[in-house]
């Protein structure tokens, strides 16, 4: 036994186990990868590899690989990856049914054995998964959270960076909204080292960005043939991190709203404080009338995939 947060990451795939790699690199806790059955001994074996790594990266992290929720029993918290990936040709969507019967199941059984958890979901379509675990879990808003922003603003960061020429560090990108086509990138409130991007690159090139940003899933699917797994998986280890260190750091995340943006009763991007608590604080902010059609877009396409609940 040790004194370390417990982590469980659910879904030992790609995702999961990225997440879990980039976890223990930083030493956040002891990590217990979960998957179902039927994958037999590969989450026992993908947690023996990356506890191999220890030695070398100089990490403590105890690692393991289960498919007993037993062993996850009073984690801090929990990471959901757990469901089928999107494949080429299929919209996040598609996936609505088969994910939510996965999500409600593993949700329910995290928390009868982890009460006072935090869940980070990550499987999609996002934010409808996200509303998923919220009711399955019957946990408080704060405790139920949704990666997507960290990596919209992670892919602009990365796009802005290479267009402008300058550090990634420098660049802030704003990306809140659905995880879909429709997700908001706020250009207004992007910035290169504090200087609006208007300032540094032309307009043309950064419509172009926001729309690869947009299509930024979409991308790799075609590129891999599979949806992507190191910038999803480090997303929402760096949710975990900045949880479990009470960073208070802001970052765009899915949240529960009860009336932000005008927005009632369901999961949406919004700049979100995380800290010890979980979420702490969601953090409006002003709108232009381009802007909150955007934001009304990316709703609607919300409701829309919420409709396809079973
Ligand atoms: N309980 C636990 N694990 C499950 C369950 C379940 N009920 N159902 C499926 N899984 C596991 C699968 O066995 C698989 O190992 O979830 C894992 C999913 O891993 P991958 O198929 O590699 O998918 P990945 O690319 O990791 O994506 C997972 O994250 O970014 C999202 O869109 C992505 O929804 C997808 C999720």
């Amino acid at each position: 036994m040790s004194n370390r947060p417990k982590i469980t990451v659910v879904g030992a795939g790609n995702v999961g186990a990225s997440c879990a790699a980039w976890m223990a690199e930083r030493d956040l806790g002891d990590i217990i990868l979960l998957d179902i059955p039927a994958t037999k001994d590969m989450p026992k074996g993908k947690a023996l590899d990356m506890q191999q790594v220890g030695p070398i990266s100089g990490y403590n992290a105890r690692l393991s690989g289960t498919t007993d929720y037993a062993a996850t029993a009073d984690s801090d918290i929990c990471v959901i990856t757990a469901g089928v990936p999107r494949k080429p040709g299929m919209s996040r969507e598609d996936l609505v049914s088969i994910n939510q019967g996965i999500v409600a199941d593993v949700t329910k059984k995290i928390v009868a054995s982890s009460p006072n958890v935090i869940l980070i979901v990550v499987t999609n379509p996002l934010d409808t998964m996200c509303s998923v675990a919220y009711k399955s879990s019957s946990l408080p808003k704060h405790r139920v959270i949704g990666q997507a922003g960290v990596l919209d603003s992670a892919r602009m960061r990365t796009f802005l960076a290479q267009a402008a020429d300058v550090a990634v560090q420098n660049v802030t990108a704003a990306v809140i909204g659905g995880h879909g086509d429709e997700m908001v990138p706020l250009v207004r409130y992007c910035n290169i080292a504090g200087i609006p991007l208007t300032n540094l690159l032309k307009k043309e090139r950064i419509d172009a960005i926001v729309e690869r940003t947009r299509k930024g899933g979409g991308e790799l699917v075609n590129l891999l043939g599979v949806s992507a797994w190191l910038a999803p998986g480090a997303a929402a280890g760096s949710m975990v991190e900045a949880i479990l260190k009470d960073s208070k750091l802001v970052i765009p995340c899915s949240c529960y709203l009860e009336g932000e943006y005008g927005l009632k009763g369901m999961y949406f991007g919004v700049y979100a404080k995380l800290g010890r608590k979980g979420l702490e604080a969601v953090i409006e902010v002003p709108l232009n009338d381009e802007e909150k059609a955007m934001v009304k877009k990316s709703a609607d396409l919300i409701q829309d995939t919420m409709k396809a609940l079973k």
